[in-house]
């Protein structure tokens, strides 16, 4: 492993401790740089622009790390002193990265992907133009993922009416072209493979309290454990050829199992495909982009 890939490893290992902070999200950040992934390669950008956007959709919400957990899980309407303190967590992400060797590459997503054309996001109240494509980007592909994961209060919605809301609030709430050109992917089926999934092939399982949050990795085998972080129930991991399947056993998990996991090998293998495209420049000590 060389020096860049050490560093843009220790990005994504800084954004998986955020995630794991919050037992609902089960591979959020994973789907949302999927999606930026592919929506920055269908719009033609460069390999390292793109590059860049997926790293910053992995890196976007790292600044909910200073969010109280009353606040980030609230399941009713948040009031808006709440709200306020929510907004926070795109500067405060961008400051606590600042110093980071490799900032520049996720400052854009970090900063703006809250911001929308119609100038009533946040931070800056940017509008259109004004706001990066790592920005907009990521805003939509956030966006979608929210729309179209579980959470406890409320059941994802299908594709399909996720990209309707995208359709209504083009140029509004989301960009124009990028969001059209993400209705497309979504319309072709070409982010079936990420919707409610953790990683590639491995979609998340369903808790039978909670939903679909329960992470398998593909290093399950039949016959494990596994556990909904949100509720605490077990269930058993049963393998037929290649399919996964899980059954809840009606226990509850000690605390011990409902420890977060890192995937330490997904974010190895993420880091890589990164570091491909990503070149540091030794004269531009804040620049390292070609
Ligand atoms: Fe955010």
């Amino acid at each position: 492993m060389n020096h860049i890939e050490h560093l843009i490893k220790s990005l994504f290992i800084m954004a998986s401790m955020v995630e794991a902070r919050d037992p609902y999200t089960g591979g959020h950040l994973w789907r949302v740089s999927q999606y930026s992934r592919i929506l920055a390669e269908y719009g033609g950008l460069p390999a390292n622009i793109v590059a860049r956007i997926a790293l910053g959709g992995f890196l976007h919400d790292l600044g909910k790390i200073s969010v109280p957990d009353a606040i980030l899980n609230k399941a009713g309407k948040l009031t808006d002193e709440e709200y306020a303190v929510i907004k926070t967590h795109t500067e405060v992400g961008s400051r606590l990265l600042s110093d980071h060797p490799l900032a520049d590459l996720a400052r854009f997503a970090v900063i703006q992907h809250h911001e929308t054309p119609d100038g009533l996001g946040y931070p800056q109240g940017l509008t259109n133009e004004q706001i990066s494509a790592d920005g907009s980007i990521v805003g939509i592909c956030d966006a979608f993922d929210a729309m179209t994961s579980t959470r406890p209060y409320r059941k994802g919605m299908p594709v399909e009416n996720a990209l309707t809301i995208i359709q209504v609030n083009l140029g509004k709430q989301f960009h124009q072209e990028w969001g059209e050109k993400f209705i497309k992917l979504g319309e072709a089926g070409f982010l079936n493979h990420i919707v409610g999934h953790s990683e590639t092939g491995i979609p998340l399982q369903q808790c039978p309290i909670c939903g679909p949050t329960i992470v398998v990795s593909k290093h399950h085998q039949h016959g494990d454990h596994v556990f909904c972080r949100a509720c605490g129930s077990e269930a058993l991991v049963k393998k037929v050829g290649s399919n996964l399947a899980i059954e809840a056993t009606g226990r509850h998990g000690a605390p011990s199992d409902l420890e977060p996991e890192v995937d330490n090998d997904l974010l190895a293998h993420l880091a890589q495909e990164s570091s491909k495209h990503i070149t540091i420049n030794a004269t531009h000590s804040k620049s390292f982009w070609h």
